[in-house]
């Protein structure tokens, strides 16, 4: 971001040589991934994402990019340097082919472990969210390219996610859900994407409390803010609420109103040029010819790098690992020889390269006797898992690579189990008396009922190219493993502080309860708690000492012994707990936390700063953030539940009255809390689900028609269409099903590259309506590119 003067564009000038037809079109992309070139000016072209490379050209399929791990992996990391140079990384490789603006990173809270885009976002915790994200910002941005700090905001599932309204009260919203942002945009990223789903009622797209007041006032962001691909409903209301670019073009649908309202007086110049303003900016921040070299070798090299610090080593009974190369060791699971990767939908990457759990192990020079043990095929069951049985006789330890089915955007995760074909091979190893280690390929928790059985577990996770060397290398000891988990793993699915929503609407009755936060204060065992993560070497936590510096900031040493003689890193985490219980609050959260290497026998001192955010809360009366007044302990943790130091500490803060707080909410049980209990605590109001019936616009989706005969009729077509994205009840063949079935039709179109015709899309809505011959006369002879005199509302 650093053009010489002379090469700035001339803002002014231009905004009064663009005609105003030029200005409205510069509102919406060109294609799917470029910003408009009006009157010669260079066109942004952007590409996802958060897992690597994604650039797309209209209708081609994505070349292939490096392959990093998921930032759900990543995160595990806790490594700000870390998260800085994949992102360096990444905009190196979209420099050099000419890819201006990056759609990463994404930053929501993993609400559930239930959510589809889990793996595409960082962790339940607002803080170590947004602390990651930004310096995922600082990479990016520090090569010239732009990045997008997306989905804004509350973007927590995939169920309707095109319309689910997110009911959250203020408090939650601000210090949960909005955090992660309010931290992330201090690295002044390039753009915002807003999410599709509603806030309180408001698209986010057109929420203009959430993208004039809280963005643009409080935060003081300058940059764009561009909308999810297809998440724009009413363009006039969401320009009027700040949203200045539209993605992808909407094929003449929202120009054609932009000019009505314009004409009309609802649309003003100064609005229309302040849009136009940030757009121009962002052409002449990061537009860039393609320059610099694509260094594939070094994208893998910081790719394997960010995949050993981002597997997680979860359980490690008597020293089992490292494991020896003299070892004999049979290898068990289908996938050992095909090995996911990353998730799927808009992050996915065209990999340069998946080496396979038997490719890394021989690449290492190690022999192992591998056992499929699983499969697709019932049929095949029994004997596949004889045939592992009775291989593993005799080898020193037996390594299962389990789980295998990854999750997708479009659609949550329904349940949290491993097929049981893996859950009964596993267990009946472990009654054979093997020694097992279970190697997790999962995009998230999930349940493990053998976890007490086996030796260890190793949350290998989606980690990109080189995922599968770099369990390898961690079941060896080439790496004293260092990840500590970014997010809770529940015992059992029901354990979460909540579910998926049915409908459309999303109430978090839960608060603030979210992740640690709420098996913490609900005293619920966790199977593995947020931060937990093992090494080889048994880190020791002593003198913890805690200095006061002005204005509530503190400064947290505590010194690190490694009595191993292995080199290793720890993750030291600093947790605040109030303890003066003014407030409804969680038992403890995280204020801090920092990543040191401690060399083998010897010591070191951690030092982390902590700032008065941690005493603080959001106060909804005055609208600000407060601090409560009274006695707070300050923890030094190796995990959320592993609490190895602490000190209290007095805070005099400007909150000394007391809240009242419901027993419901005062007993931490989210799975008791009602609807009723929440709107009266928070003074929210949950609205009923919409019927979302007659009459029909393209406002409506695929779903509402289906009582409808052409609903039938599209529905039939979708489901043959998902068939071609994969097997009936993959995650692909989900995601395109539920995607196209809960996408309104006018974003359906515009995204469908041509699939769906603007006319047709507009006559399944005369159809639906039964007027039928303005539906074959849209079928037949309009909107073949363009919408043309769309319906809003049938008479
Ligand atoms: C996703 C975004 C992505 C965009 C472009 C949308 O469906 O929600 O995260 O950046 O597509 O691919």
């Amino acid at each position: 971001m650093s053009k010489m003067d002379a090469e700035r564009l001339d803002k002014e000038k231009l905004l009064k040589y663009f005609t105003v037809e030029e200005k409205l079109r510069m509102l919406s992309g060109d294609g799917m991934w470029h910003t408009f070139g009006a009157a010669d000016l260079p066109r942004v072209r952007m590409a996802d994402g958060p897992t690597g490379l994604r650039p797309c050209e209209d209708g081609m399929p994505a070349p292939p990019c490096t392959c990093y791990p998921v930032a759900g992996m990543l995160a595990n990391s806790w490594d700000t340097a870390l998260l800085y140079n994949v992102g360096a990384e990444i905009g190196r490789e979209a420099t050099a082919i000419g890819v201006n603006l990056l759609l990463a990173p994404g930053i929501n809270i993993k609400r559930n472990p239930f959510g589809g885009r889990n793996f595409e976002y960082y962790s339940e915790d607002p803080l170590l969210s947004g602390v990651l994200g930004k310096a995922f910002v600082n990479g990016v941005q520090s090569t010239g390219v732009g990045a997008t700090l997306k989905h804004f905001a509350a973007n927590n599932c995939e169920t309707n996610r095109m319309y689910s309204d997110s009911i959250i009260d203020e408090r939650t919203l601000r210090e949960i859900y909005l955090k992660p942002f309010e931290i992330a945009v201090t690295a002044k990223p390039a753009a915002i994407m807003c999410a599709y789903n509603k806030v309180n009622g408001e698209y986010a797209c057109e929420n203009a409390k959430l993208l004039r007041n809280v963005l643009r006032d409080e935060w003081n962001y300058d940059g764009v803010t561009v909308s999810d691909w297809g998440a724009v409903h009413n363009r006039v209301k969401s320009l009027n609420a700040g949203l200045d670019l539209e993605m992808p073009d909407s094929l003449g649908l929202h120009t054609a109103r932009l000019k009505a309202a314009y004409d009309s007086g609802e649309l003003t110049d100064e609005i229309l040029n302040q849009a136009v303003s940030r757009i121009l900016e962002l052409v002449d921040n990061v537009y860039l010819e393609p320059c610099g070299d694509n260094d594939a070798e070094e994208h893998d090299r910081v790719s394997y790098n960010a995949a050993v610090e981002s597997v997680t080593l979860l359980k490690n009974d008597s020293g089992l690992l490292p494991l020896t190369k003299d070892m004999r060791v049979a290898v068990v699971g289908d996938i050992a020889t095909d090995y996911p990767i990353q998730g799927g939908g808009s992050s996915h990457v065209t990999a340069l390269k998946a080496p396979s759990p038997l490719d890394a192990f021989s690449a290492r020079g190690i022999e192992v006797s591998y056992f499929k043990g699983f499969g697709n095929d019932p049929k095949q069951a029994s004997s596949l898992k004889d045939e592992a049985l009775s291989g593993a006789v005799g080898c020193d330890a037996v390594i299962v690579y389990a789980g295998g089915e990854t999750s997708t955007e479009g659609c949550d995760r329904t349940s949290l189990s491993l097929p049981d074909s893996q859950n009964e091979l596993i267990t009946a190893l472990t009654l054979a008396g093997h020694r097992v280690i279970v190697m997790l390929c999962v995009p998230g928790p999930c349940e493990m009922p053998w976890a007490k059985r086996v030796r260890a577990i190793v949350y290998n996770g989606l980690c990109g190219q080189n995922s599968a060397l770099a369990g390898v290398d961690v079941l060896y000891g080439r790496v004293n493993p260092r990840g500590k988990l970014a997010e809770t793993f529940p015992v059992r699915a029901e354990d979460a502080p909540s579910q998926p929503p049915k409908g459309d609407v999303a109430a978090y009755t839960e608060c603030g309860l979210v992740g640690y936060r709420y098996y913490d204060t609900s005293c619920k065992r966790a199977l593995f708690p947020f931060g937990h993560g093992l090494s080889f070497s048994n880190i020791s936590y002593d003198n913890m000492r805690v200095k006061r510096l002005p204005g509530n900031n503190f400064e947290v040493d505590v010194t690190l012994g490694n009595n191993s003689v292995r080199d290793a890193y720890e993750i030291v985490q600093v947790y605040v707990s109030n303890r003066t219980g003014r407030i409804f609050c969680p038992e403890k959260q995280l204020a801090g936390f920092a990543k040191v290497l401690v060399e083998g026998e010897s010591s070191t001192v951690a030092v982390i700063n902590i700032g008065a955010d941690a005493f603080k809360f959001f106060d909804t009366q005055t609208k600000s953030y407060r601090t409560c007044d009274g006695e707070f302990a300050i923890m030094a943790a190796a995990s959320s539940t592993d609490v190895r130091k602490q000190i209290t500490v007095k805070i005099d803060g400007d909150y000394k009255s007391t809240q009242a707080v419901p027993d419901c909410y005062s007993a931490f049980r989210p799975d008791v809390i009602t609807v009723a209990d929440f709107e009266n605590f928070t003074g929210v109001t949950v609205p009923q689900e919409s019927k979302r019936q007659k009459p029909f616009t393209l406002e409506n989706c695929v779903a509402d028609l289906k009582k409808t005969l052409v609903g039938k009729i599209v529905s039939r077509v979708i489901k043959n269409r998902a068939k071609a994205a994969g097997a009936v009840g993959s995650p692909e063949y989900n995601a395109f099903y539920a995607n196209a079935m809960t996408t309104p039709l006018s974003s359906s179109s515009i995204m469908s590259e041509g699939a769906l015709p603007p006319g047709v899309a507009t006559g399944i809505v005369h159809f639906a309506n039964k007027k039928f011959i303005k539906g074959v006369k849209s079928c037949l002879s309009r909107g073949k590119e363009v919408f043309a005199a769309p319906p809003e509302k049938e008479d």
